[in-house]
């Protein structure tokens, strides 16, 4: 065993796997790009209360799950538990809420959340994330779902669903609680999650204990609530998804495990993965931005969990693309050869070809088993022969097949067949 190992719970990625995980990332950040989204480069830890204030404190994530911790001038931080707060801060810190609207924004990154590490549930986890801020409209919500959904189906994952609600706005919402703290007055409960429930009394849906999930299977739901504007906003919603061809199911007994949700809340779920299902989630947040400080922008937007939608497409065996693996791998077969080689090398990669070489004095035998072992499409062998006469064989590793190429003109003959 090696002296030292990383820390409990962390998601860590290295080759082979690491070029997987950069399949799934590169194919998520392009679905958002494809969508007008632009990056946003964001600190890994803020001050803790842009997180206690923004995410919630009647949330686990808050009230257990941060890593808190003192600065050396005696500042409280945290490292960031998710993305959308230090969006909202960054947004309003640059006055982009006064600018131009919408503002389309992606990010990528580590989080970090003290969870009891599992598969699937890391301590730090990898998400891609977007937020479009500034924008009312029921189509902006079903184009936001429609970027994961993109990305999952270019993935070629298939084995998910989408279950959405709507959490209503601040109207539905007071209403609502007043029955719902009604209810929840009539019930017996521990002064812990009696706590809890007058933090946030929809809290009490996500208590995994049997004896709080039989007691709240009779509660007042949500969406018997909403307003006639916020029914009116669900269905334009679901309409829209209709017309992209997205299906759904509606889960009105969604909790999410962050406070500043309302209006259209989403989670994709995918069914080979055990407890830890969730590929990624998000909703409307429309009264964040202003209760941190900023002009009062509506806005929405998803996390997705990388580390869980790699495990999904291992789940279903999705293969790397072939432009993920490197194109060219040269053995050469002597100092001479080798000189030409990496010339070869070097010229091929100003032509955006991906090539490696054989280094190490090898014979044939080991040269190409180490063109096998890189994974790449194909393999030349440069000898004297090959120098003296500026011609080349150029292998398809995948079928054995070999043909004649002019080493001076080998760009074009790969940039043909690759
Ligand atoms: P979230 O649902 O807390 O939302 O996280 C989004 C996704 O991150 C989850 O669906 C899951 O795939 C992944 N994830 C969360 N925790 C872990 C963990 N411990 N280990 C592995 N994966 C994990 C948010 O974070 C919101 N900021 C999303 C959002 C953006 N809502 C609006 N805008």
């Amino acid at each position: 065993m090696s002296k030292f190992q990383a820390p409990k719970g962390v998601s860590e990625y290295f080759p082979e796997r690491s070029k997987y995980f950069e399949f799934v990332r590169e194919t998520i950040i392009d679905s958002a790009k494809l969508s007008g989204y632009q990056l946003m480069e964001l600190p890994v830890f803020e001050d803790t209360e842009l997180f206690t204030r923004g995410v919630g404190e009647s949330t686990d994530v808050v009230s257990k799950e941060m890593y808190t911790f003192e600065d050396r001038g005696g500042r409280s931080i945290t490292l960031r538990p998710e993305g959308t707060a230090g969006v909202m801060r960054s947004v309003i810190e640059h006055n982009l809420d006064r600018g131009q609207l919408p503002v389309k924004v992606w990010y990528s990154g580590q989080f970090f959340r003290a969870e009891r590490p599992q598969a699937g549930r890391y301590r730090q986890f990898y998400q891609v994330g977007i937020e479009a801020i500034g924008l009312q409209d029921p189509e902006i919500d079903a184009e936001v779902i429609s970027v994961a959904d993109a990305a999952f189906k270019r993935l070629g994952i298939s084995d998910y669903h989408l279950e959405i609600t709507s959490l209503g706005d601040s109207l539905t919402r007071e209403r609502y609680t007043k029955e719902l703290r009604a209810f929840i007055a009539t019930l017996k409960l521990d002064e812990t999650t009696a706590e809890r429930a007058k933090l946030n009394p929809l809290r009490l849906f996500d208590d995994k204990r049997p004896e709080i999930q039989e007691a709240m299977a009779t509660a007042p739901i949500l969406m018997d609530y909403l307003t006639p504007e916020s029914a009116a906003h669900f269905s334009r919603v679901k309409e829209c998804l209709e017309l992209f061809g997205i299906s759904y199911q509606v889960n009105n007994r969604m909790v999410r495990g962050l406070d500043y949700y309302t209006g259209t809340a989403f989670e994709f779920v995918h069914h080979k993965l055990g407890a830890q299902s969730g590929i990624g989630g998000g909703g409307r947040y429309d009264g964040l931005m202003a209760q941190l400080g900023g002009a009062d922008l509506s806005g929405i937007g998803f996390g997705l969990g990388v580390d869980r939608i790699l495990m999904a497409c291992e789940a279903e065996e999705i293969s790397l693309p072939a432009d993920m693996t490197l194109s060219l791998f040269i053995v050469p077969m002597d100092e001479a050869s080798k000189r030409q080689a990496v010339l070869c090398a070097r010229e091929l990669r100003l032509h955006g070809i991906s090539v490696d070489v054989a280094y190490g004095d090898r014979n044939l035998k080991s040269g190409m088993k180490a063109a096998d072992k890189s994974g790449a499409r194909f393999a030349l062998v440069l000898g004297e022969d090959e120098i003296a006469s500026g011609r080349a064989q150029l292998k398809n590793m995948q079928t054995g097949d070999s043909f004649s190429v002019t080493i001076r003109t080998l760009h074009d003959d790969l940039l043909k067949v690759l």
